[in-house]
């Protein structure tokens, strides 16, 4: 079965199907970009094919987000990075149930997949230039940047649409889109919003490299000691953090030593 045969959302009103079409299809790229790094079915013991219908399956509401289809044509980066890290999500989750480190309800996971699909969407309001731009932003830039959390309003209006979801969902969803950047000062109601944090930072050192090159684990794993110290991250979340960045890590094993954290929190 190809990632075209899996399970399509039943409104085919208004090209909902073609978005779906597309949107599965790029997941399907999202996979093989994270499966570059990770080796996803020793993770998982899953296949593609078993790995993305659940995620379609687990996250319900992927034929609401086609807005994030705004992001594809000025900021097919950002467009990219949303789909992994939603990937990066469940990725994580998955392999941290399987151990018992710590658990998650259904309506949580789909919050929480959700959430990372949209997570970068209010990006397409920031400046294009800037963010597609490789390399540092001027303090004016990261400014604007930061607003990108602020999003509230457009997921209430047009994003998720209220359309299926209840309000308890859609809550959350917004808690975790806007506490996603703990640098920021929002404050996550919702603990497990925080496996967001951990698969943004992990794909922005790993895969995105926007702002910096690609980081050996060595770093990412000093990047979440820091986030632990400080109480952004839950100790519950150490384990799966270590066996993703030694166990399954596909890096060959180069030190470097990079102690600047600040980029990845933008
Ligand atoms: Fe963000
Ligand atoms: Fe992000």
């Amino acid at each position: 079965m190809g990632t075209t045969d899996l399970k399509r959302g039943e409104d085919s009103v208004n090209g909902i199907v073609k978005i779906l079409d597309s949107i599965i299809s790029d997941l399907g790229d999202a996979y093989d970009q994270i499966d570059k790094h990770y080796d996803i079915k020793g993770f998982t013991g899953k296949s593609k094919e078993v790995f993305l219908q659940e995620f379609y399956d687990e996250a319900r509401y992927v034929d609401k987000v086609h807005e994030i289809h705004e992001l594809k044509e000025p900021m097919p980066n950002q467009y990219g990075h949303c789909l992994r890290v939603a990937l990066e999500t469940k990725l994580f989750v998955d392999d941290a149930i399987k151990h018992d480190d710590f658990s998650i309800d259904d309506e949580q996971k789909s919050a929480l997949y959700t959430a990372a699909m949209i997570h970068d969407y209010k990006k397409k309001d920031c400046n294009h230039e800037a963010i597609n731009r490789k390399g540092p932003l001027s303090p004016r830039e990261i400014a604007e940047m930061r607003t990108h959390t602020h999003a509230r309003d457009d997921i209430e209006k047009y994003v998720l649409n209220g359309d299926g979801l209840n309000q308890v969902m859609l809550e959350m969803v917004i808690d975790i889109v806007q506490g996603h950047h703990p640098a920021y000062g929002t404050k996550l109601e919702n603990g497990f919003g925080q496996v967001l944090i951990i698969a943004d930072c992990l794909d922005s050192m790993k895969i995105r490299g926007q702002y910096q090159p690609d980081q050996p684990d060595s770093y990412v794993s000093n990047f979440f000691n820091m986030f632990v110290e400080k109480g952004i991250l839950e100790r519950k979340y150490v384990n799966p953090i270590i066996r993703m960045v030694t166990e399954y890590s596909r890096e060959e094993r180069t030190e470097r030593n990079n102690q600047d954290y600040t980029t990845h929190v933008m």
